[in-house]
């Protein structure tokens, strides 16, 4: 499969490639400074690795408009800083000692560190987007700032949305939707619609990279939900079955609930969020849910949100056709991505 994705997606991940480098670059002149301790333990992750697929994003949708690449990449920069700094935290509400194929930040510095660590690249982030001032026009700027607020106060909601339903035994896939959406999808929009404002994009246009962007946010997650069950800790560099542990209501779980006997449903449930449960007793659960087919229900969830938003990425009018093409690749990725 690895393989046969590198030659689909070739185009798209030589491009990656390039724009990840040049975010790497943005990114360490803007996150430096003392003391040392706490500056290595806000970069240590993004030194790690990752995808840098939202900064793509940012380039692609500005560029579909018309933003040269390089403000497009300090614009990238901000949103994937960002994006850090919620992993940081993330990872301490979740337990998670490993991201990226590296301990998390919390496991080598503390939970203290890790905390102020996340809090830094919190600010940071608007500090660097603050510096296209100086190249874009300022009532852009001022927009893309609100756009990343935005995005900022709506993770905050959807991370509050997923423990109340770590809480409760019934949840519907709607209510998984929205918390998805919130936690993972809004910063997905937003690293588009901020590459799109400061290119000039119009209105209309920013409506339907919305919507687009909407459908890849969702379908992202679903297929973090699927690899946390199904994949390998080697593979995806972090961990699995951890969902489980934490009694994290994923869209496989909601549909195994409703799926599996009520004995096996009664033993399912003895494991969601059992904090201490063993590796034999985690395999049990996954594999309960799996034979349920959550795994196949769940993949056609993500495609089908993926593409009832494509049309919409198909109806807009850009300046750069390539971009375009790219952008939706960047969609097909998501789905399809085995990490
Ligand atoms: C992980 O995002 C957090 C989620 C929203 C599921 P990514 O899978 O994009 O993580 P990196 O940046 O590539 O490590
Ligand atoms: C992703 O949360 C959303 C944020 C990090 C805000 P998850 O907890 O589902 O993501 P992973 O699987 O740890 O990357
Ligand atoms: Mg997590
Ligand atoms: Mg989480």
């Amino acid at each position: 499969m690895a393989e046969e994705l590198k030659e689909r997606f070739g185009e798209l991940l030589r491009y990656a490639k390039h724009v990840a480098e040049l975010t790497n670059r943005t990114i360490e002149e803007i996150v430096k400074g003392e003391p040392q301790y706490l500056y290595e333990a806000a970069i240590h992750l993004i030194r790690a690795g990752g995808k840098r697929l939202r900064p793509l994003a940012t380039v692609l949708a500005g560029r579909m408009y018309g933003l040269p690449e390089e403000l497009g990449v300090k614009a990238g920069a901000a949103v994937e800083i960002l994006h850090n700094f919620t992993l940081i935290h993330d990872d301490i509400i979740d337990r998670d000692n490993l991201r990226r194929g590296v301990p998390t930040v919390h496991v080598l510095w503390g939970t203290d560190v890790a905390i102020i660590a996340g809090d830094l690249l919190f600010a940071k982030a608007f500090e660097a987007l603050g510096k296209l001032a100086e190249h874009a026009p300022p009532e852009r700027v001022v927009k893309a700032f609100n756009k990343l607020s935005w995005a900022s106060i709506t993770v905050a909601e959807g991370q509050a949305l997923e423990f109340d339903m770590v809480k409760r035994d019934e949840v519907t896939v709607d209510e998984y939707i929205t918390m998805v959406y919130k936690k993972t999808g809004a910063l997905f929009e937003a690293s588009l619609l901020i590459g799109a404002i400061l290119a000039g994009a119009p209105q209309e246009e920013l409506e339907k990279l919305s919507r687009y962007a909407r459908g890849i946010g969702i379908a992202f997650q679903i297929q973090d939900d699927i690899l946390g069950l199904t994949s390998t800790e080697e593979k995806l560099g972090k961990p699995v079955y951890n969902d489980i542990r934490e009694g994290k209501k994923t869209i496989l779980v909601i549909y195994a609930l409703k799926h599996l006997s009520p004995e096996e449903r009664g033993k399912l449930l003895s494991t969601l969020g059992k904090k201490d449960a063993t590796r034999e007793e985690l395999e049990e659960a996954a594999n309960l849910i799996k034979k349920t087919g959550a795994v196949e229900y769940a993949k056609n969830e993500a495609k089908k949100y993926f593409e009832d938003a494509l049309s919409a990425l198909r109806d807009t009018k850009p300046v750069d056709e390539e971009a375009r093409k790219l952008l939706e690749d960047l969609g097909w990725y998501v789905i399809l991505r085995g990490k």
